[in-house]
């Protein structure tokens, strides 16, 4: 049986030329089983008619807030209380901006002011309106209130301009749905990620860092919030969106990442996939170092805390799962098993990094990735996939062994 059977869907259809692909999306939830229920705003029914979406939805379309009928047969509030989960497709800038802010003018916004429930929106609008500055900055205050997104997507537009601003196919937005109401694997887990680089600062301009780019360590905290998991993503400097429903700490240093690690334990399970610095320059020059000054005295490095290993030796509080990276230039397979042994990791996924023959790097800052995943059990190879399957395999992997903990192919020491 379909996971919407019987679900309550409130669909909100603001203005944009996509309302036309909601008309699908209603008929695609009404066949999986789901009860669809509609808002359409002064905006939406510029595209299409109340009477097209009651024709899909088999119910009244809710338009005006101040309808004296509406109110009296629903109401705002038991509009959103009734339902499993509010859909706002397209969701238009405007509405975007009124719902950061609160307010509260029509029937939509006021409903979503008024409710409880979780709200998957699919943006759709002119490319440089989903790239001004204040959508931006919107939709970052509805995804620090977990707010869930779908696209939009890259594309021609119908303004005739080409760009970021397309709806999700209703198909794509019927997946996000069915994605929220299965069952999840990894609730009432709680996980630990490190992510990106971490810069050492020489001087207030210099700094010692590296090419890792998080996009793997933010694949694996997207998949485990995914997979239901209460995630908590420690991140170095990144140039990444901090993924949709992950608490995120943003630290620089080692030495600020092992703090911010230590403060979120316990958890479950813990995953270092950032490239940590192994050094630090001694101290950090108040003042720019000059070309002039003789020795680089800053250059003097000591050595940086190892985080995987700490938490990994930890007496208590050790998660149930520790899973480290490798990033090797050579000997993949020896290296990452001396590493896996030594920093006293459950799993290992160890990654050749570096030029390959054509001189493009193999893995920091690439979409795919080859691992070579380690357990007691032995090595295994991962074909090359996109970081989001690797993560996605690896959270496969950890569902099965937090299942049935004595699989999870660990030796006892
Ligand atoms: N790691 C860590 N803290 C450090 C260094 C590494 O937590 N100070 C973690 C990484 O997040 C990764 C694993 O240890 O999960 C291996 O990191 P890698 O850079 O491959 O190895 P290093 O321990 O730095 O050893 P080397 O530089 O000699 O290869």
């Amino acid at each position: 049986m379909s996971v919407l059977n019987d679900r309550n869907i409130l669909l909100i259809i603001s203005g944009g030329i996509a309302a036309y692909k909601s008309l699908e999306l209603i008929r695609l939830l009404r066949h999986e089983g789901a009860h669809v229920r509609a808002v359409l705003t002064a905006g939406g029914a510029q595209f299409i008619t109340p009477l097209s979406v009651s024709s899909l939805t088999g119910q009244k379309t809710y338009t005006e807030l101040w309808c004296l009928t509406d109110e009296t047969e629903m109401g705002h509030i038991r509009l959103s209380r009734e339902s499993d989960l509010i859909v706002i497709a397209p969701a238009s800038a405007d509405l975007m901006a009124k719902m950061a802010h609160g307010l509260a003018n029509d029937l939509a916004s006021t409903t979503l002011l008024a409710s409880d429930k979780p709200i998957l929106i699919a943006p759709a609008m002119n490319p440089q309106m989903w790239n001004h500055a204040a959508t931006q900055s919107n939709l970052q205050i509805l995804r620090k209130r977990g707010i869930l997104q779908v696209g939009p997507e890259p594309g021609d537009m119908a303004c005739g301009e080409t760009g970021w601003g397309r709806m999700s196919e209703p198909r794509q937005i019927l997946e996000s749905i069915e994605r929220y109401f299965k069952p999840k694997a990894l609730s009432g887990f709680s996980a630990l990620v490190t992510s990106g680089p971490t810069f050492e600062p020489l001087d207030p301009v210099r700094f010692l860092g590296n090419r890792s780019s998080g996009k793997q360590g933010h694949a694996i905290a997207e998949a485990l919030y995914e997979a239901g998991a209460s995630v908590t993503l420690v991140c170095g400097p990144v140039n990444l969106p901090d993924p949709q429903g992950v608490r995120c700490v943003h630290v620089q240093t080692a030495t600020e990442m092992l703090e911010a690690c230590e403060s979120s334990l316990p958890v479950d399970i813990f995953i270092a996939a950032a490239a940590v610095s192994d050094w630090r320059p001694v101290q950090e020059k108040a003042q720019k170092i000059k070309k002039s000054s003789s020795t680089p005295d800053a250059l003097r490095l000591v050595e940086n805390p190892d985080i995987l290993k700490t938490v990994a030796t930890k007496k208590k509080n050790r998660p149930k799962i520790v899973v480290g990276f490798a990033a090797e230039t050579e000997n993949l397979e020896k290296n990452a098993k001396a590493k896996l042994k030594n920093k006293r990791c459950d799993w290992l996924l160890a990654n050749t990094v570096g030029p390959d023959d054509q001189g493009t790097e193999k893995t920091f800052g690439s979409e795919t990735n080859q691992v070579l995943f380690l357990s007691a059990d032995g090595p295994e190879i991962w074909p090359r996939s996109e970081k989001k399957d690797i993560a996605r395999m690896l959270v496969q992997k950890l569902t099965s062994a937090l299942a049935s903990p004595n699989k999870k192919g660990r030796k006892k020491s």
